[in-house]
């Protein structure tokens, strides 16, 4: 008999894949994911711990799902991901009737924390944070669920780079690559359960040194390289990466391999010297500028995305000028900003000089202004252009379709259904601050309107 499972995810794309990665784990025990936690037999919550409050909302959620626990006792109830393993024990101790709590290198271990919480007696706690020795992707089933027309596929996890800001590389350990051979063997599989693109994923993305068969290392280009032989992918993407591991090999790769999409996010964190370097970011604004010129070199048209934290100790307004300064100078497609968040453990969270909040809040304002200017500018380059767009899901409007451009634009068009999954030439007709929109091109506006070739520069 089926039992039902029920995942929410909080944070960043690889908690996405590591949520389907679960359910892939739990199917052969007759789990299948429901979209609701309405009388559930399980439910996840696959949590982050990159920013404050993710901590509290993981508890709040806990309270809310607590009812659902009092109706259904045999019901277990697990909190995953990075603030389980921050958290361990005291998630137990502020929410007791939680069954379950486990890390993100743990899952692959999930059917025996089932089988061993769910005793004669009702359900049993286990904790399971342990870094262990061998890599959960050698024990996981091969993917069960079903795949949509773009898929994530995790390639490389956890960060020895140590920003003085950052939890990753408390949470998600030390830097590992998959095998060559794994990944190969699951893009394939993929592309044959229907993907059409891929993003290759990593906390660090771009430091994957993956071993072959032939025990030779390969870098995140030569690998790119070969998933792009793959039949039936048309796309790939990667992230995240950080500036100083684009060696000439990935860099290469946005010039010579027509299936890796132009757009890269590559997040600089900041534009001063001074707080990149208490970032411990170990590479200058400069540098970064060096690194951006040699992508544009070889693929002029690239949309650029980034990063920024505000309000890091020692801010001044000088720094925060140098931001906007490197925003300026780059020109962003679309960009992500915080205000810094002080995270416990970590060498930011003990700096003096810290920034004060209404400050930290004008100063995230600036910026994001901007970059809305920025985005917008980016988006209205296109109206009259037509691109290349992969509908991959459908919009909650009637006959709406959703979908990104090769530039990474969200994209959304009155559609037929059956254009689902298919990559579709569309005209671009308005810009907005954070899509696109437009309609399909049918023959006679290729006609008059031949200009698809055309790449425009960012
Ligand atoms: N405070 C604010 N932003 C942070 N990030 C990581 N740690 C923190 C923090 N302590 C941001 C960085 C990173 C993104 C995923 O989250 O910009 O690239
Ligand atoms: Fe965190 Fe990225 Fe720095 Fe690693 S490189 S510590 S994941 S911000």
């Amino acid at each position: 008999m089926s039992k039902k499972l029920y995942i929410k995810t909080w944070g960043c794309q690889m908690n996405v894949y590591d949520s389907k990665r679960m359910a892939d784990a739990l199917f052969p025990l007759g789990y299948e994911v429901s979209e609701e936690p309405h009388n559930a037999d399980m439910i996840i919550l696959n949590t982050c711990h990159i920013r404050e409050k993710a901590t509290d909302k993981v508890f709040s959620e806990l309270g809310r799902l607590k009812e659902h626990k009092d109706n259904k006792e045999s019901m277990i109830l697990a909190v995953a991901g990075c603030v389980a393993q921050a958290e361990g024990d005291y998630i137990f101790e502020r929410a007791p009737y939680v069954d379950m709590v486990f890390g993100p290198q743990n899952y692959h271990e999930l059917p025996e924390m089932v089988a061993k919480a769910t005793g004669a007696f009702g359900t049993n706690r286990i904790i399971n944070t342990e870094f262990p020795l061998e890599s959960k992707f050698d024990f996981l089933p091969e993917e069960t669920t079903q795949q949509s027309a773009s898929s994530f596929l995790s390639v490389q996890e956890g960060c020895d780079k140590f920003c003085t800001y950052c939890v990753v590389p408390y949470t998600r350990g030390s830097e590992f690559s998959r095998p060559v051979s794994s990944v190969l063997e699951e893009a394939k599989r993929l592309a044959s359960l229907g993907t059409k693109e891929i993003t290759l994923l990593g906390q660090n993305v771009n430091a994957y040194h993956g071993e072959a068969k032939d025990s030779s290392i390969w870098g995140l280009g030569r690998l790119i390289q070969e998933v792009a032989e793959i039949d039936g992918i048309e796309r790939i993407r990667y992230t995240t990466s950080h500036p100083n591991d684009m060696d000439d090999e990935l860099i290469a790769a946005h010039g010579n391999v027509e299936k890796l999409m132009p757009y890269l996010h590559l997040p600089v964190q900041h534009g001063s010297d001074k707080i990149l370097k208490s970032m411990n970011r170990k590479h200058t604004a400069d540098d970064y500028r060096r690194v951006i010129d040699k992508v544009r070199n070889v693929r002029p048209d690239i949309a650029l995305s980034s990063d920024f934290i505000v309000g890091f100790p020692g801010e001044k307004d000088e720094d925060h000028e140098a931001m906007l300064q490197i925003i300026r100078d780059i020109g962003y497609s679309q960009c992500y900003s915080f205000k810094y968040s002080p995270r416990p453990g970590t060498p930011g969270a003990n700096m003096g000089g810290v920034v004060a909040e209404p400050i930290k809040a004008a100063r995230l304002q600036e910026v994001q202004e901007l970059l809305n200017k920025q985005q917008i500018e980016f988006n209205q380059k296109f109206i009259g252009k037509i691109l290349p767009v992969l509908f991959d899901r459908i919009g909650d409007k009637r006959k709406q379709l959703l979908g990104r451009t090769p530039y990474m634009q969200s994209i959304h068009i009155d559609g037929n259904k059956r254009l689902l999954n298919q990559t579709v030439d569309v005209k671009i007709e308005k810009a907005h601050a954070n899509s696109v929109s437009g309609s399909i091109v049918t023959s006679e506006t290729v006609l008059t309107n031949n200009n698809k070739e055309e790449r425009t520069a960012a």
